[in-house]
């Protein structure tokens, strides 16, 4: 692993990519790329407002795109948007610049994170563990599928999670 790789944190909502992001950015001078935050600039609209007004499919489009858009960046670290490994192009583009790092954390732990947000269109009305368990389960196959590396979560600090992920990376 050298600074010619980008890495890209996926998982599901509310697992601390972008808090991760920010902690690993801190720690080894990587440029954040937050997908929903570039995503919900470029249109002018919250990611909530996006879905409402054009479709989720939009949305995906928008991720591909941004993701091709990375090619040829180097010493990026990427907090993915929750949906972004469940197309295989998707992991292909980012398989093609760095590794793939996935973020897990319990389905009690995600409620524990997103339940004052707003911002999640696929959570609303679904903010409860038996739901959040039930699409987790339905995604983890193909994060597992995407992932080069796991990583727990739960009760670690940020500055764990990044520690680990740094070693993990390096001995790839
Ligand atoms: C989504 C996750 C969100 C955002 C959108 C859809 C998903 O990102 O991209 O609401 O399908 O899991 P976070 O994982 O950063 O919350």
């Amino acid at each position: 692993m050298t600074n010619e790789n980008n890495i890209f944190l996926i998982g599901f909502m509310g697992a601390g990519k972008s808090t991760i992001a920010r902690a690993f950015s801190e720690l080894h001078g990587m440029e954040i790329v937050e997908m929903d935050q570039l995503i919900s600039e470029k249109n002018g609209l919250s990611v909530s407002d996006i879905f409402a007004r054009y479709g989720e499919e939009y949305f995906r489009n928008e991720e591909t795109e941004l993701l091709r858009s990375l090619q040829g960046k180097t010493n990026r670290i990427v907090s993915c948007g929750g949906g972004v490994a469940m197309r295989p192009v998707n992991v292909e583009e980012m398989r093609k610049s760095g590794p793939v790092v996935l973020l897990q954390a319990k389905p009690e732990t995600i409620l524990e994170r997103v339940r004052d947000d707003h911002g999640r269109p696929l959570l609303e009305n679904r903010k409860t563990v038996a739901s959040i368990a039930e699409l987790l389960e339905a995604r983890n196959p193909a994060y597992l599928r995407a992932a080069d590396i796991q990583i727990d979560t739960d009760g670690k600090s940020a500055e764990q999670i990044a520690a680990e992920i740094l070693q993990a990376v390096e001995s790839l």
